[in-house]
């Protein structure tokens, strides 16, 4: 093992963050797959301290992956509303299908296996592969480019370095305790060796790192400038029963906020659209949402009616369920025009 590996993973076997679906290192247990796949695919896209909460429901309530193979789609959607990117869930679902139906319940163990899967990418297969089934895998994310940039000084930017960065981090990859390793890497990036003012005082490889002997370590790893983003505008209407239901449709399965429940709009998601229902709409304001690729700037209009909707449907809702600019256009109107 090289050095580097061996100083993280000494650093690991005292410093290791506690997680729900972690082991500690030498307690002797090996981590449920289901589990580390579970938390890898909710990783990618949000902090660990938000993943806490929606990883402790879905466990709670789908303990297996069997369980979350024999779930309802709107189900688990609703449980995932809020950590965004819902292609994501859909993905999940069809990934706990096949695991279930295709491999009886079980997930391959290694990373090509892995990588049949649907959903599951080079990120996902290795971080399984090395987490919980501690094979060789080399995990790449973000937390593991900037720790290998700095630690050896690449001034490559991102992301054309990807490649570049990648080989380093699988020539330091040991084939002893790989799964601690791949744990120590991430664990690193997140607590020491973060984006700004890295702690190189408290680092286990201080020693090593090309970035601290030759001072660069703030500017890496470096960046190409990105296109900025678009903003498009639309509008959101929300119309409420006097009863209480809010006028509400299940989105189509593919493209924006797919699956999830929403307020009928235009404007944002190339739908053209007239109102759902005609009734008296007032301004709310609007509300801004970030996507990938767009800054969404909606207006919202709010309106009490009975009237039939001409599409949607008047709906007990749990505003928990609805993804967050949905979420931001309820508060907005049951906030202002319509107190409970
Ligand atoms: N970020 C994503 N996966 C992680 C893991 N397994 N440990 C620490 N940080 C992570």
């Amino acid at each position: 093992m090289r050095d580097e590996a061996a100083a993280l993973i000494s650093w690991y076997d005292r410093h290791a963050r506690v997680m729900p679906w972690r082991c500690p290192p030498h307690s002797g247990a090996r981590p449920d797959p289901y589990r580390i796949w579970l938390s890898e695919v909710m990783l990618q896209q949000t902090t660990v301290a938000a993943v806490r909460a929606y990883f402790l429901r879905f466990t709670e309530r789908w303990p297996t992956v069997t369980a979350l193979a024999q779930a309802q789609d709107a189900a688990v959607m609703a449980e995932w509303a809020g950590l965004g990117y819902y292609a994501r869930a859909r993905n999940l679902l069809k990934c706990a299908r096949a695991v279930a139906q295709d491999h009886a319940g079980q997930f391959p163990q290694s990373y090509e296996g892995l990588l049949t899967l649907p959903g599951i990418g080079p990120y996902t297969a290795a971080a399984v592969a090395a987490i919980a089934f501690d094979q060789p895998a080399t995990v790449v994310d973000g937390n593991v480019e900037r720790v290998m940039a700095r630690l050896f000084n690449v001034q490559t930017p991102l992301p054309q370095a990807k490649p570049e960065l990648t080989a380093l981090a699988s020539s330091l990859t040991p084939t002893d305790r790989p799964g601690d390793y791949a744990q120590a890497v991430m664990d690193l990036g997140a607590t020491i060796c973060t984006p700004r003012n890295p702690a190189c005082g408290l680092c286990p490889l201080r020693p090593f790192c090309a970035a601290q002997a030759a001072g660069t370590q703030a500017d890496l790893p470096r960046k190409s400038p990105k296109p900025e983003k678009p903003t498009r505008q639309g509008t959101l209407w929300l119309a409420r029963h006097p009863d209480g239901r809010w006028l509400v449709e299940q989105r189509g399965p593919k493209g924006l906020l797919g699956g999830m429940l929403g307020f009928p709009g235009t404007g944002w998601d190339k739908s053209t659209g007239a109102p759902p229902v005609i009734a008296n709409w007032q301004d709310m304001g609007k509300v801004r949402h970030t996507f990938t690729h767009f800054h969404a700037d909606m207006t919202v209009l709010a309106a009490t009616t009975e009237a039939p909707p001409d599409h949607g449907m008047f709906q007990a809702i749990n505003p928990d369920d609805l993804p967050t600019l949905m979420r931001k256009a309820y508060d907005l109107a049951s906030s202002t025009l319509l107190p409970r």
